[in-house]
């Protein structure tokens, strides 16, 4: 516990801003149509992925629902993960000439934030690339609506899209506070029921790491907060062991489904900074090496987490001793703080995640490509806990090996 902090250190004044509709449970996608329509929707652009939503018949339900209500309807299939500009191209031209009115995105991360970057761009004379650059600020977008087939990203409630320019593997995140929020999301665990254990593994490393962004801050006083962030992380690891149990243990899927709404959504960061440089360092990851964004952050955070212990254990030991169950033992802070990613690492190695890079199936590394990637599109120093200069993510791209 710090005794002295500076001013700036202490909870800071805050929006917090979550306005989508959560439309929660079993069968909920029967009401998709009414939904589009309640926010003004006459026709819809279906958005989905490479084919699981045609396998197990939501996309049909799904049309069925907005015939019912009365909304017609386009479609633009076959998104990948890791989401590349293309489509979204592709999606703005549709959008232009078809008085397609609502986007309506059915599937993961990867398809809701297609439909993001296509409700922002088809409003905007210029690139749509613009935005997540950060050459122009999005101050319009077209309403999107999801049906959530994934927890992981958290994209269905969040601001937020991440699309990967082809041209160069750039991958760009783009923060809005209201613009791109989801008007609704419908959302059945039932639907996950169909995850392959791989995905629902990465899903869950995935909306930890967004609780750690936030969670990993020296503001002080945020005891509220912080109380919230280490529920929720206890929950999804309980929650973890009971679907990878049985993985149509209902309650199990919707906790873990609920919480990664509420791991990224804004509530877990309300009143401190946060840090986001192990998401950075991982999305230099999936652009080059294309692997999926939950199990590069099962390498990055743990690396992470070990690094910054060096110089600022504090938080890293709370987080050993009120989520991983480490005692303290009056141990110098950075030992505890190593027990609990040590923890962490078994933790994910149960759930069948890489916690290297050679597991990850990354043999060699271009560590010095990375690194420049990583400050060329995020700058320098990057991170909150601890600013990290080019030096320091270096080390932590080698602790990952
Ligand atoms: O494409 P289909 O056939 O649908 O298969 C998908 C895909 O292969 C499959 N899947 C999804 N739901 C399924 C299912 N398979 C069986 N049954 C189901 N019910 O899962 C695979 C992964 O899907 P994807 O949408 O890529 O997963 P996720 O939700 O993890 O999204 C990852 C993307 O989101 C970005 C990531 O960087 C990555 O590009 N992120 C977006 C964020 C945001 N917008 O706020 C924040 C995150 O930090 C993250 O960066
Ligand atoms: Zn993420």
């Amino acid at each position: 516990m710090h005794l002295y902090f500076s001013i700036d250190n202490i909870m800071n004044n805050f929006t917090f801003w979550s306005p989508t509709k959560f439309v929660f449970g079993r069968d909920t996608e029967s009401r998709t149509g009414s939904l589009v329509k309640e926010f003004g929707g006459t026709k819809a652009l279906i958005v989905y992925g490479g084919g699981s939503v045609v396998k197990s018949g939501l996309l049909d339900r799904v049309r069925k629902s907005l015939d019912e209500a009365g909304v017609e309807w386009e479609e633009l299939g076959g998104i990948c993960p890791n989401p590349t500009d293309d489509r979204v191209y592709e999606g703005i031209g549709l959008v232009r000439n078809t008085g397609i009115d609502f986007l309506l995105a059915v599937g993961g991360g990867s398809v809701i934030d297609t439909a993001k970057g296509i409700a922002c761009g088809v409003l905007y004379d210029g690139d749509f690339w613009d935005f997540y650059c950060g050459k122009k600020v999005v101050e319009k977008a077209m309403p999107v609506g999801v049906v959530l087939t994934i927890p992981a990203a958290g994209s269905e409630g969040s601001g937020n899209s991440v699309i990967t320019k082809k041209d160069g593997l750039i991958k760009l995140s783009l923060r809005t506070e209201s613009a791109l929020r989801p008007r609704f999301s419908v959302m059945n665990p039932e639907l996950t029921f169909t995850l392959p254990p791989y995905q629902t593994a990465c899903g869950i490393v995935d909306m930890m790491a967004h609780i750690f962004e936030r969670y990993f801050s020296n503001t002080e006083g945020c005891e509220t907060t912080d109380r919230v962030a280490e529920g929720l992380l206890t929950a999804i690891m309980n929650e973890a062991h009971k679907v990878f149990a049985d993985p149509r243990d209902y309650e199990a899927r919707a906790n873990i489904m609920w919480s990664s709404t509420l791991a990224h959504n804004g509530l877990c960061g309300t009143g401190r900074e946060e840090d986001w440089a192990s998401h950075f360092m991982e999305h230099e990851l999936s652009a080059i090496y294309g692997v999926a964004h939950g199990a590069g952050l099962a390498v990055v955070n743990p690396a992470w987490m070990s690094y910054v212990s060096r110089t600022n254990p504090a938080k890293v030991a709370q987080f050993a001793v009120r989520v991983m169950g480490v005692i303290p033992e009056y141990r110098p802070e950075r030992e505890i703080a190593e027990e609990g990613i040590k923890r962490l690492k078994e933790f994910y190695r149960g759930i069948g995640m890489p916690v290297a890079l050679g597991e990850l199936g990354i043999e060699n590394p271009d560590i010095a490509r990375l690194v420049e990637k990583l400050h060329e599109h995020k700058g320098n120093p990057i991170g909150g806990y601890v600013k990290l200069t080019p030096a320091d993510t270096e080390e932590i791209y080698k602790l990952m090996l």
